[in-house]
Protein backbone atom coordinates (compact mmCIF):
# COMPACT_ATOMS: atom_id res chain seq x y z
CA UNK A 1 0.00 0.00 0.00
CA UNK A 2 3.01 2.56 0.68
CA UNK A 3 3.44 3.65 -3.16
CA UNK A 4 -0.44 3.60 -3.53
CA UNK A 5 -0.73 5.73 -1.20
CA UNK A 6 2.39 7.80 -2.49
CA UNK A 7 0.21 7.87 -5.69
CA UNK A 8 -2.16 9.74 -3.97
CA UNK A 9 -0.41 12.32 -1.82
CA UNK A 10 -0.47 16.03 -3.36
CA UNK A 11 3.45 17.04 -4.06
CA UNK A 12 2.84 19.71 -1.34
CA UNK A 13 2.35 16.97 1.28
CA UNK A 14 5.46 17.42 3.91
CA UNK A 15 6.00 14.39 5.38
CA UNK A 16 6.43 11.71 2.79
CA UNK A 17 9.47 10.62 4.28
CA UNK A 18 8.08 9.51 7.31
CA UNK A 19 5.00 7.07 6.84
CA UNK A 20 5.30 3.39 6.45
CA UNK A 21 2.69 0.57 6.03
CA UNK A 22 3.40 -2.06 8.39
CA UNK A 23 1.93 -5.45 7.86
CA UNK A 24 1.04 -6.57 11.70
CA UNK A 25 1.68 -4.62 14.62
CA UNK A 26 -0.01 -4.82 17.88
CA UNK A 27 -1.44 -1.37 17.90
CA UNK A 28 0.24 1.83 15.70
CA UNK A 29 -0.36 3.85 18.75
CA UNK A 30 1.86 1.99 20.81
CA UNK A 31 4.06 1.75 18.40
CA UNK A 32 4.50 5.20 17.93
CA UNK A 33 4.96 5.89 21.19
CA UNK A 34 8.27 3.80 21.06
CA UNK A 35 9.51 5.98 18.03
CA UNK A 36 8.58 9.10 20.00
CA UNK A 37 10.56 8.13 22.47
CA UNK A 38 13.43 7.75 20.23
CA UNK A 39 12.86 11.49 19.03
CA UNK A 40 10.83 10.68 15.37
CA UNK A 41 9.73 13.74 14.28
CA UNK A 42 6.50 15.43 13.91
CA UNK A 43 4.57 14.07 11.34
CA UNK A 44 5.70 10.49 11.66
CA UNK A 45 2.73 8.24 10.76
CA UNK A 46 2.51 4.48 10.62
CA UNK A 47 -0.45 2.37 8.97
CA UNK A 48 -1.11 -1.28 9.92
CA UNK A 49 -2.89 -3.96 7.41
CA UNK A 50 -3.88 -5.56 11.03
CA UNK A 51 -3.08 -4.66 14.95
CA UNK A 52 -3.42 -7.59 17.02
CA UNK A 53 -4.19 -5.36 19.85
CA UNK A 54 -6.02 -2.49 18.90
CA UNK A 55 -6.95 -0.44 21.15
CA UNK A 56 -10.47 2.01 21.85
CA UNK A 57 -10.89 4.60 24.62
CA UNK A 58 -11.52 3.19 27.75
CA UNK A 59 -9.15 0.17 27.70
CA UNK A 60 -11.62 -1.27 25.26
CA UNK A 61 -9.99 -3.13 21.91
CA UNK A 62 -10.66 -1.91 18.78
CA UNK A 63 -11.57 -4.94 16.11
CA UNK A 64 -8.77 -4.81 13.47
CA UNK A 65 -8.52 -7.38 11.07
CA UNK A 66 -6.24 -7.30 7.87
CA UNK A 67 -7.49 -6.30 4.46
CA UNK A 68 -10.28 -4.81 6.04
CA UNK A 69 -9.55 -1.27 7.65
CA UNK A 70 -7.17 1.56 7.94
CA UNK A 71 -5.04 1.89 11.19
CA UNK A 72 -3.77 4.69 11.29
CA UNK A 73 -1.51 6.78 13.67
CA UNK A 74 -0.04 10.34 13.72
CA UNK A 75 2.69 11.90 16.11
CA UNK A 76 2.01 15.16 16.53
CA UNK A 77 4.71 17.51 18.71
CA UNK A 78 2.92 20.83 19.07
CA UNK A 79 4.57 23.30 21.11
CA UNK A 80 2.14 24.33 23.52
CA UNK A 81 0.81 23.68 26.87
CA UNK A 82 -1.53 20.77 27.18
CA UNK A 83 -4.53 22.85 27.86
CA UNK A 84 -4.13 24.64 24.22
CA UNK A 85 -4.92 20.63 23.28
CA UNK A 86 -7.99 19.80 24.80
CA UNK A 87 -10.07 20.07 21.06
CA UNK A 88 -7.34 17.84 19.55
CA UNK A 89 -10.21 14.23 19.45
CA UNK A 90 -12.73 16.90 18.35
CA UNK A 91 -10.35 18.58 15.43
CA UNK A 92 -9.31 15.04 14.19
CA UNK A 93 -12.67 13.85 14.44
CA UNK A 94 -13.32 17.04 11.71
CA UNK A 95 -10.64 16.10 10.01
CA UNK A 96 -11.53 12.27 9.46
CA UNK A 97 -15.23 13.65 8.08
CA UNK A 98 -13.08 15.77 5.70
CA UNK A 99 -11.02 12.73 4.33
CA UNK A 100 -13.86 10.26 4.16
CA UNK A 101 -15.97 13.12 2.18
CA UNK A 102 -13.72 13.64 -0.02
CA UNK A 103 -12.27 10.25 -1.11
CA UNK A 104 -15.35 8.50 -0.96
CA UNK A 105 -17.92 11.01 -1.30
CA UNK A 106 -20.18 10.62 1.56
CA UNK A 107 -19.71 12.37 4.93
CA UNK A 108 -20.20 10.74 7.91
CA UNK A 109 -21.21 12.04 11.22
CA UNK A 110 -19.71 12.41 14.97
CA UNK A 111 -20.75 10.23 17.91
CA UNK A 112 -19.52 13.09 20.84
CA UNK A 113 -16.74 12.30 21.38
CA UNK A 114 -14.14 10.71 19.39
CA UNK A 115 -16.73 7.79 16.94
CA UNK A 116 -17.51 8.22 13.35
CA UNK A 117 -20.86 7.01 12.63
CA UNK A 118 -23.15 6.38 9.70
CA UNK A 119 -26.95 5.29 9.36
CA UNK A 120 -26.39 5.29 13.54
CA UNK A 121 -23.48 3.07 13.28
CA UNK A 122 -20.17 2.82 13.99
CA UNK A 123 -17.65 3.24 11.03
CA UNK A 124 -14.22 3.96 13.42
CA UNK A 125 -12.94 5.86 16.00
CA UNK A 126 -10.46 7.84 17.71
CA UNK A 127 -8.16 7.47 19.90
CA UNK A 128 -5.70 10.36 21.34
CA UNK A 129 -3.07 10.23 23.73
CA UNK A 130 0.00 12.79 25.20
CA UNK A 131 2.82 12.67 26.76
CA UNK A 132 3.50 16.29 28.56
CA UNK A 133 6.58 17.17 29.79
CA UNK A 134 7.07 18.15 33.76
CA UNK A 135 6.21 21.93 33.44
CA UNK A 136 2.55 20.61 31.34
CA UNK A 137 3.52 21.49 27.80
CA UNK A 138 2.97 18.84 25.04
CA UNK A 139 6.01 16.59 24.54
CA UNK A 140 4.13 14.61 21.95
CA UNK A 141 0.53 14.15 20.95
CA UNK A 142 -0.47 10.54 19.32
CA UNK A 143 -3.79 10.52 17.05
CA UNK A 144 -4.55 7.17 16.22
CA UNK A 145 -7.53 6.26 13.72
CA UNK A 146 -9.08 3.07 12.99
CA UNK A 147 -11.90 2.86 10.27
CA UNK A 148 -13.84 0.13 8.73
CA UNK A 149 -13.43 0.23 5.08
CA UNK A 150 -14.12 -2.69 3.31
CA UNK A 151 -16.09 -4.95 5.27
CA UNK A 152 -19.31 -6.61 4.34
CA UNK A 153 -21.92 -7.45 7.56
CA UNK A 154 -21.08 -10.67 7.87
CA UNK A 155 -17.50 -10.24 8.77
CA UNK A 156 -18.45 -8.44 11.77
CA UNK A 157 -18.00 -10.54 15.01
CA UNK A 158 -21.61 -11.42 15.90
CA UNK A 159 -21.56 -9.15 18.57
CA UNK A 160 -20.70 -5.71 16.58
CA UNK A 161 -23.03 -6.78 13.76
CA UNK A 162 -25.92 -4.52 14.77
CA UNK A 163 -23.70 -1.85 15.69
CA UNK A 164 -20.83 -1.94 13.44
CA UNK A 165 -20.66 -0.47 9.98
CA UNK A 166 -18.17 0.15 7.09
CA UNK A 167 -17.32 2.26 4.12
CA UNK A 168 -17.80 -0.30 1.46
CA UNK A 169 -21.51 -0.90 3.11
CA UNK A 170 -21.85 2.64 3.77
CA UNK A 171 -21.12 3.57 -0.14
CA UNK A 172 -22.52 0.73 -1.41
CA UNK A 173 -19.79 0.04 -3.44
CA UNK A 174 -16.19 -0.89 -3.08
CA UNK A 175 -13.69 1.25 -1.55
CA UNK A 176 -9.79 1.98 -2.31
CA UNK A 177 -7.52 1.90 0.93
CA UNK A 178 -4.96 3.70 -0.39
CA UNK A 179 -6.77 6.67 -1.62
CA UNK A 180 -8.39 6.94 1.67
CA UNK A 181 -5.14 6.76 4.13
CA UNK A 182 -4.00 9.30 1.54
CA UNK A 183 -6.98 11.43 2.25
CA UNK A 184 -6.50 10.78 5.86
CA UNK A 185 -2.88 11.87 5.88
CA UNK A 186 -3.58 14.99 3.78
CA UNK A 187 -6.46 16.02 6.40
CA UNK A 188 -4.23 15.56 9.16
CA UNK A 189 -1.81 17.78 7.78
CA UNK A 190 -4.39 20.72 7.43
CA UNK A 191 -5.60 19.97 11.07
CA UNK A 192 -1.93 20.43 12.27
CA UNK A 193 -1.84 24.03 10.28
CA UNK A 194 -5.19 24.70 11.91
CA UNK A 195 -5.22 23.22 15.32
CA UNK A 196 -3.58 26.37 17.35
CA UNK A 197 -4.63 29.31 14.89
CA UNK A 198 -8.32 28.25 14.07
CA UNK A 199 -9.84 26.46 17.13
CA UNK A 200 -12.56 28.74 16.60
CA UNK A 201 -13.38 27.37 13.00
CA UNK A 202 -12.44 23.45 13.94
CA UNK A 203 -15.16 23.53 16.32
CA UNK A 204 -18.10 24.97 14.72
CA UNK A 205 -17.31 22.05 12.08
CA UNK A 206 -17.40 20.04 14.55
CA UNK A 207 -20.66 21.45 15.86
CA UNK A 208 -21.81 20.65 12.72
CA UNK A 209 -20.97 17.05 12.09
CA UNK A 210 -21.92 16.44 15.82
CA UNK A 211 -24.72 14.09 15.69
CA UNK A 212 -25.02 13.77 19.99
CA UNK A 213 -25.95 17.48 20.16
CA UNK A 214 -29.62 17.69 20.35
CA UNK A 215 -30.16 14.08 21.49
CA UNK A 216 -31.39 12.57 24.76
CA UNK A 217 -28.37 11.12 26.14
CA UNK A 218 -27.55 8.39 28.97
CA UNK A 219 -23.99 9.33 31.14
CA UNK A 220 -22.56 6.79 32.85
CA UNK A 221 -19.39 7.33 35.18
CA UNK A 222 -18.01 4.90 37.74
CA UNK A 223 -21.70 3.59 38.82
CA UNK A 224 -23.91 6.34 38.43
CA UNK A 225 -25.93 6.50 35.67
CA UNK A 226 -28.05 10.10 34.87
CA UNK A 227 -29.90 10.83 31.62
CA UNK A 228 -30.38 14.29 30.01
CA UNK A 229 -30.13 16.00 26.73
CA UNK A 230 -26.86 17.27 25.08
CA UNK A 231 -27.36 20.89 23.86
CA UNK A 232 -23.68 21.96 22.90
CA UNK A 233 -20.45 20.91 22.61
CA UNK A 234 -17.82 23.61 24.60
CA UNK A 235 -14.60 25.31 23.39
CA UNK A 236 -12.68 23.05 24.87
CA UNK A 237 -14.62 20.37 23.36
CA UNK A 238 -16.42 19.09 26.57
CA UNK A 239 -20.34 17.66 26.11
CA UNK A 240 -22.73 20.52 27.60
CA UNK A 241 -25.78 18.73 28.62
CA UNK A 242 -29.01 19.42 30.40
CA UNK A 243 -30.79 17.68 33.53
CA UNK A 244 -34.63 17.78 34.23
CA UNK A 245 -33.89 18.99 37.50
CA UNK A 246 -32.65 22.02 35.95
CA UNK A 247 -28.42 21.36 35.94
CA UNK A 248 -26.54 21.94 33.28
CA UNK A 249 -22.77 20.78 33.20
CA UNK A 250 -20.04 20.48 30.68
CA UNK A 251 -19.33 16.93 30.30
CA UNK A 252 -15.43 15.65 29.42
CA UNK A 253 -15.41 11.77 30.44
CA UNK A 254 -17.02 8.87 30.74
CA UNK A 255 -19.35 7.22 28.92
CA UNK A 256 -22.32 8.84 26.90
CA UNK A 257 -25.27 6.68 24.99
CA UNK A 258 -27.15 8.66 22.57
CA UNK A 259 -30.89 7.22 22.55
CA UNK A 260 -31.07 5.04 19.02
CA UNK A 261 -27.90 4.34 18.82
CA UNK A 262 -25.21 1.38 19.26
CA UNK A 263 -28.52 -0.24 21.40
CA UNK A 264 -29.58 2.14 23.64
CA UNK A 265 -33.36 2.41 23.43
C1 LIG B 1 -12.42 3.97 19.85
O1 LIG B 1 -13.26 3.48 19.10
O2 LIG B 1 -12.63 4.13 21.07
C2 LIG B 1 -11.12 4.44 19.28
C3 LIG B 1 -10.53 3.42 18.35
C4 LIG B 1 -9.17 3.84 17.83
C5 LIG B 1 -8.53 2.74 17.02
C6 LIG B 1 -7.26 3.19 16.38
S1 LIG B 1 -6.68 2.05 15.16
C7 LIG B 1 -5.17 2.88 15.06
C8 LIG B 1 -4.78 3.24 16.47
N1 LIG B 1 -4.12 2.13 17.14
C9 LIG B 1 -4.81 1.70 18.17
O3 LIG B 1 -4.47 0.75 18.91
N2 LIG B 1 -5.94 2.40 18.31
C10 LIG B 1 -6.07 3.42 17.30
Amino acid sequence: MNEQILSFLSDSYPWKDRFLVLEEVSSTNDLLKTLAAQGAPHGTVRIADRQTGGRGRRGRSFHSPGGAGIYLSILLRPRCPAMELMHLTCAAAVAMCNAIERSVGLRPGIKWTNDLVFARKKLGGILTEMSLTAQGAVDYAIVGIGINCCQQEQDFPEALRSIATSLTLAAGAPVCRGRIAAAMMEALWEMDRMLLWEKAALLTQYRRDCITIGQAVSLVRGDALSHGTALDVNDQGALVVAYPDGRIEAVNSGEVSVRGMYGYV
